[in-house]
């Protein structure tokens, strides 16, 4: 059974995918310091696979702890690298933190796979570093523009600096653009837990249905788009999940034709901020609270990603539609209201 190191693997994506990566045979280790994070993920990833997941509470920036972990087990075979500062808004009040957090775990978490030898590596990275792109849908030849914020510029150096690395590296590499992240597990035992007033518009639009946010900030309705609201490529969770064990089974099965391969991961449809509250509308049966504002400064007008790649490459099907996002990220949210999750109040 493959070893697999997962960092960040208390967070959001982090703790769907350890689900996948366990349902598909593999033992999996976590290291995670929860500073944006919540421990008991990992109980309920245990509540759902009857597999217990041994966690590291380090700091990757810390060189030391990270190559302690790796010591205790020479056998890890893989990495997935999920930790990472993810708040755009956060990020351009506090650039530095961002490049010293994102970069420097980053650099010591390769600087123990060639160390020890590990043979895969799998990033997570974001379609925000294609910036405002000139054409939709993206594809991963679509020219890198510029970062609208500093936490897309550490995504955009981070890319840099791994396929630089993998020129030289025994490993082998795949960098994963995820599109826009939403709803939670069919279980309703795991979902995302957004610290503080999410930022993002799945999470918003059911806190704001449970009556934790007042009304719903639609950002804009002045776009050039179909009905003036920006447009996002809403991808399920568990999509997104499913997408890293199979490119791990790629680098293992030795497909990658080349040393570091780039796989956009979307639906390939792309739907609007007043499209997907209406979705959401459908889905739970209720009327959304929302009114207009302004638009929000570093916004994307529209993207969407060509999946192309990663269906014919990976052999990757997207199971969940918006609809399942939205009923989903529902019954999650009234799952949190009364309290019927490991993670507490
Ligand atoms: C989507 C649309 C908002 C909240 C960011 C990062 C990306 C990834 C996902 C980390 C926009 C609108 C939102 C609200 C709104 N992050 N909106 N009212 O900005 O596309 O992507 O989060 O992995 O890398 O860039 O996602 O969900 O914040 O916004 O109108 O209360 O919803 O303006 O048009 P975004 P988002």
């Amino acid at each position: 059974m493959s070893k697999i190191v997962v960092t960040g693997g208390c967070g959001y994506i982090g703790s769907h995918t350890i689900i996948d990566l366990i349902e598909n045979g593999y033992e999996v280790i976590c290291i995670d310091n929860n500073s944006r994070s919540h421990a008991a993920a990992l109980q309920a990833v245990t509540e759902i696979t009857g597999k217990s997941v041994k966690h590291y509470k380090i700091d990757l920036c810390n060189y030391d702890d990270t190559y302690a972990v790796f010591e205790e087990h020479p056998d890890i075979s893989g990495a997935i690298h999920f930790a990472a500062y993810k708040a755009v808004g956060e990020s351009v009040e506090n650039p530095l933190l961002y490049f010293d957090n994102n970069l420097q775990s980053l650099v010591n978490l390769l600087k123990c796979i060639d160390e020890f030898g590990v043979s895969h590596f799998v990033f997570s990275s974001s379609c925000t570093v294609y910036g405002n792109p000139d054409q939709i849908p993206v594809t991963e030849a679509t020219p890198i523009k510029r970062a609208e914020s500093p936490y897309g510029s550490t995504k955009q150096i981070s890319e840099q600096i791994i396929q630089d690395y993998a020129r030289n590296s025994a490993a082998t590499h795949i960098l994963l653009r995820y599109f826009n992240p939403a709803g939670a597990h069919p279980s309703a035992l795991l979902g995302e837990l957004p610290l503080g007033k999410p930022q993002n518009l799945v999470p918003a639009i059911t806190q704001t249905a449970i009556g934790k946010i007042d009304k719903l900030l639609v950002h804009g309705t002045d776009y050039p788009t179909r009905d003036g609201s920006c447009i996002r490529d809403y991808i399920h969770v568990c999509d997104l999940a499913h997408a890293h064990t199979l490119a791990l089974r790629y680098l293992e099965e030795e497909k990658n034709k080349e040393a570091c391969e780039v796989f956009n991961l979307g639906t390939g449809t792309g739907n609007t901020v007043l499209e997907a509250i209406s979705a959401f509308e459908q889905a739970s049966g209720l009327p959304l609270r929302y009114e207009i504002g302004p638009r929000r400064p570093g916004d994307v007008i529209a993207i969407y990603a060509n999946n192309d790649r990663a269906r014919s490459v990976l052999g990757w099907q997207t199971r969940y539609t918006l609809n399942d996002i939205m009923s989903t990220a529902w019954t999650w949210e009234q799952k949190l209201r009364d309290k019927k999750t490991v993670f507490g109040a």
